[in-house]
């Protein structure tokens, strides 16, 4: 696992001490007094949670509303949990009715039934508290305003009176504590917390069923789950001072394609890219089930969505926790994702390629020259056009965005230890040229077509396009306007672009290059090999792919729907290029960096 971006990280958690430290000294609501010790130095044993007491405090926040019935069962549920005499709170908000005209001595009848019935309930684990708004917040607020975590060490499980929890849910949220938060070596500052429902479909038009093998306990998956959630205390906090930054801004949480009540957190997770711990209990099993009574989710009664996990269910070892790294981890769409693939050596490519999706290309991103903004428009746009065989190459380890993509299962070469030493140039533009030709062999090696790209191209379909014609020819392609180069894969094309050939290129590039001034200013790959195929007699076909470059004046939308790839010049500063792609409507992220929209695509 990749570490998260220091510095960002590092003034985060200054900030969100400091408020820590603020807020306890002037908040009584937490009446214990939670510790500032940083989570990771507990090591306890998730293996045996009624012996070792507990290094945290948990708080369980109900949100309730108009339903009696309901509350009482998900209170007794709660109840009749198993607490092994650790200190378990209870925080009950009873949201107001609406302030209709109709009705109102009906509805005062109902809450203050309600009321009484909170009141006299008997807690015995911790803390009881109730909260009654005086005026209709709704669910949204009631979320929001449950919890502002006072310390590192403090837990919260949000609940919805419509839910009912297995007695064992605390037994195994507590062995989850203590084994993904307290114990060092499973410890992933990208996880939020752990839902306790069991999830079916990905939300939203195209969704995908979330199929999992039966071997599977435990994932990580990107969606909040509002049925039994547990939820960790920094990634909370930094969500509440995100909200707080762009609800004064007046940035509203769109996030095309998802449509629930949750957007901001939804929004938050995807654009930082935090995940969440789901369990897969098999037979339609899970610790919480929502009774999915009728009322703000719900117009009518849906009945439960599933069974509960009991004493009785002998096969599943609620205990057995993997380490983190044997985890999956899903996006939004649930299409797995693989962190950490990074290449710093030519044979740890292969690895890379094993991963790749059989029978289609793969694309060779240069992002030697490129703002970090292009990039992640660049990303959002393979996700759109569902290109998953994308390879970046970045020229050293030493950035924040490297450990930002392999931890987002973006695959990354580093170009500047790949090769050997003293095949090594002093420029960096040419090692990534280097470079690009050996992996293009590795490709052929693996019978993979590859695409070389830079960052200064968008491509607007996910194939490139050749007539019948071209592909007979030859088997080298550089397209005329946008300068993109395509080799195809063929046992013919391995005998041309060969070791010795890889190496004549290694030794000749530097020289090419700076013999030609326009090559050496803004030439890319295909420029180059272009060149070096005049040279050497190398058989290239150029192609007319009917892409255009940024700078001409003619851009307009209409010419779209023609093009195959949008380039500029390399020299383009940023602003620029960002505010001609917003004209052309293909500039597809927000302020945070992150895509506007979640395209979910059937896997
Ligand atoms: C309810 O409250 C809103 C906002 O305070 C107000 O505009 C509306 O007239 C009220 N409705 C009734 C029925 O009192
Ligand atoms: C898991 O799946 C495999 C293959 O589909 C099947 O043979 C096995 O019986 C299943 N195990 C359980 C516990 O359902
Ligand atoms: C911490 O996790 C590692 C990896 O899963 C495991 O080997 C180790 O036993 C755990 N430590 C404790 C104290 O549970
Ligand atoms: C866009 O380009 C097309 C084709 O070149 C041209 O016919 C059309 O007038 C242009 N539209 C605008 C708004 O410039």
């Amino acid at each position: 696992m990749a570490p998260p971006p220091k510095k960002h990280y590092l003034s985060l958690l200054i900030l969100l001490s400091l408020f820590a430290l603020f807020i306890f000294s002037h908040y009584s609501l937490y009446p214990s007094s939670p510790s500032l010790s940083n989570p990771t130095s507990h090591f306890l044993s998730p293996q045996n949670p009624s012996s070792s007491s507990s290094p945290f405090t948990f708080t369980i926040k109900v949100l309730a509303f108009d339903r009696l019935p309901s509350l009482s069962r998900c209170l007794n549920s709660l109840s009749s949990a198993q607490y092994f005499g650790d200190t378990v709170n209870l925080h009950i908000f009873i949201d107001h009715f609406q302030n209709t005209s109709s009705d109102l001595d009906q509805k005062l009848e109902n809450s203050h039934k309600i009321l009484d019935f909170a009141d006299g309930f008997k807690w015995d684990f911790g803390q009881k508290l109730v909260h009654y708004r005086t005026v209709n917040v709704g669910l949204q607020a009631q979320w929001l305003e449950a919890w502002w975590p006072s310390s590192d060490d403090e837990f919260v499980f949000v609940v919805e009176d419509d839910l009912e929890v297995s007695p064992l849910y605390y037994k195994f949220l507590k062995g989850l504590i203590l084994n993904y938060y307290y114990n060092h070596s499973n410890f992933s500052p990208w996880i939020y917390g752990a839902s306790l429902q069991r999830p079916r479909f990905v939300p939203g038009k195209h969704g995908n069923k979330l199929n999992l093998d039966n071997e599977t306990r435990l994932f990580l998956y990107q969606l909040v789950g509002t049925w039994g959630q547990l939820l960790f205390p920094r990634p909370w906090k930094e969500f509440r001072l995100w909200y707080d930054d762009h609800k004064a801004k007046g940035i509203k949480p769109v996030l095309e394609g998802m449509r629930i009540w949750t957007p901001w957190f939804i929004k938050f997770l995807h654009s930082r890219g935090y995940f969440n711990i789901y369990t897969n209990f098999l037979h339609e099993r899970a610790l919480s089930v929502s009774h999915r009574d009728a009322g703000v989710n719900y117009g009518k009664r849906a009945g439960p969505d599933s069974e509960l996990l009991d004493e009785k269910s002998h096969d599943i070892n609620l205990l057995e926790m993997q380490s983190l790294s044997k985890l999956q981890w899903y996006d939004f769409c649930f299409k797995r994702l693989l962190p950490g693939r990074i290449a710093n050596k030519l044979d740890e490519v292969d690895s890379i390629l094993h991963t790749m999706e059989q029978q289609k290309p793969v694309v060779l991103v240069g992002l030697l020259k490129s703002s970090e903004a292009i990039v992640r428009n660049l990303i959002c746009q393979f996700e759109k056009l569902d290109i998953r065989n994308y390879i970046f190459l970045i020229p050293n380890s030493k950035s924040d965005l490297l450990h930002d993509l392999l931890r987002r299962g973006h695959p990354v070469i580093v170009t500047h230890d790949i090769i050997e030493a003293s095949k090594m140039s002093s420029s960096e533009s040419i090692n990534e040229l280097v470079v690009k030709a050996y992996v293009i062999k590795k490709c052929l090696e693996s019978d993979f077509d590859s695409w070389v790209v830079d960052s200064n191209m968008l491509p607007l379909s996910s194939t490139p396009h050749l007539d019948s014609t071209d592909s007979i020819e030859s088997n080298f392609f550089v397209s005329k306007s946008s300068k993109f180069f395509f080799v195809r894969s063929s046992s013919s094309s391995l005998r041309v672009w060969n070791e010795r050939f890889v190496q004549k290129f290694a030794r000749n590039v530097e020289s090419l290059v700076s013999e030609d001034s326009l090559l050496k200013m803004k030439g890319n790959f295909a420029d180059v090999v272009e060149k070096f195929a005049k040279k050497h007699e190398f058989r290239l076909k150029i192609v007319d792919d009917i892409g255009f470059s940024l700078k001409l004046a003619e851009r307009n939308q209409s010419l779209l729907t023609n093009t195959k790839m949008i380039s500029w010049s390399p020299e383009t500063d940023a602003d620029s290029v960002q505010k001609h792609l917003e004209e052309l409507g293909m500039w597809i992220i927000d302020s945070d960096s992150s895509c506007k929209a979640v395209i979910c695509h059937r896997s």
